[in-house]
């Protein structure tokens, strides 16, 4: 009986050991010390010893039931703990790895510098004003004193939605929106920045595009305060070095007009490729109101003078960052847009 249990203990011992999860080490405990296992097995045979053997082998057998169930248990512990680990391996992460870069965002070129132009004339003293997009023809041109023939009335180079009705050619209607609204009172001092929309498309021209309109009207203002303000504009937004000239031109709604170049912000005015070896770069058409439209206004032509400009922002921003194509600006290329 001795021998019977000491070599249950080895068996037993050694499955224990050489178990590899815990389903095995159930099974094999069940077979030697489960209720109907080996070891109860072997017990049942003690009625047959004598009174002196049953408490030596009682006792021996209580040894190896304690000793098995050690080692079921440093196995149980071993096992769990293997897979504990295998767990913490998969989920194992490298802190030190870079992270995932996110994309951020920035603001657009185009309206970069429309705040930049908006905050210039904010500075000296305009208030601003918008306009509908969808203008009447009475506004767009009519009021602005552009004779029934004139070119740009064309279905040819303006949009039109309805009759009468068209996508607003230039920001201009809001100088007569703005004197319906504001007559009489004075000093009117006025930015309408803008969407605007020509039958154009090539590497300079955009079928929408956005324009900055200027409006002044107050008893006694002149040209000069015309081409103080504008120049005061061109230092502020290209340079203080920045020189300006104006050169006679013409418009319906402005008598005179003028067109107003600043040196090249390439080469400086000595000529270059981009002023085409002038050294000037016109960036705005202006003028003195015309009484017409003063008069259209609700303004008194009698009583008071008004100068006006206007200018398109996309051409500031291809100057101001040297780009060659003005639809970079529009086709939201993030590998463009990124350099902002
Ligand atoms: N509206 C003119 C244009 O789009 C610019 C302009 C505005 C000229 C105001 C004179 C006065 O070309």
């Amino acid at each position: 009986m001795e021998e019977k249990l000491k070599n249950l203990l080895l068996d037993a011992s050694q499955a224990l050991s050489s178990a590899t999860d815990l389903d095995q080490l159930n099974d094999i405990r069940v077979r030697y010390l489960g209720k109907k296992g080996i070891l109860t097995g072997v017990l049942r045979g003690m009625g047959a010893l004598s009174a002196e053997e049953r408490p030596r082998i009682g006792q021996l057998a209580n040894e190896v039931r304690e000793k098995l169930e050690d080692v079921l248990n440093s196995r149980t512990y071993k096992i769990k703990n293997r897979v504990k680990e295998a767990r913490l391996e998969q989920e194992k992460i490298d802190v030190t790895l870079p992270g995932t870069a996110f994309m951020t965002g920035s603001r657009h070129p185009l309206a970069v510098i429309q705040e930049e132009m908006e905050d210039i004339f904010l500075w000296m003293g305009y208030a601003i004003e918008v306009g509908p997009e969808i203008e009447l023809d009475y506004y767009n041109f009519e009021a602005l004193n552009f004779p029934a023939e004139h070119p740009a009335r064309d279905m040819q180079d303006s949009f039109f939605t309805a009759p009468g009705v068209l996508l607003r050619t230039h920001t201009s209607p809001v100088q007569v929106r703005t004197m319906e609204r504001t007559n009489p009172a004075l000093p009117v001092r006025i930015i309408a920045p803008g969407r605007v929309y020509r039958r154009d498309d090539d590497a300079t021209h955009s079928p929408m595009f956005n324009q900055v309109e200027g409006l002044v009207i107050d008893k006694r203002v002149t040209f000069g305060d015309l081409k103080g303000t504008l120049r005061v504009f061109a230092e502020k937004m290209f340079g203080p070095e920045t020189r300006t000239r104006f050169r006679p031109s013409f418009f319906p709604f402005t008598e005179p007009s003028a067109e107003m170049d600043i040196s090249c912000t390439t080469c400086g005015g000595k000529g270059c490729r981009v002023c085409s070896h002038t050294g000037w770069l016109e960036i705005l058409g202006c003028g003195m109101i015309h009484p017409r439209v003063l008069e259209a206004g609700g303004y008194n032509p009698e009583e008071v003078t008004g100068f006006a400009f206007g200018m398109g922002v996309e051409r500031i921003a291809m100057l101001k960052y040297s780009l060659d194509d003005m639809r970079l600006l529009f086709d939201n290329d993030l590998r463009f847009l990124a350099q902002f």
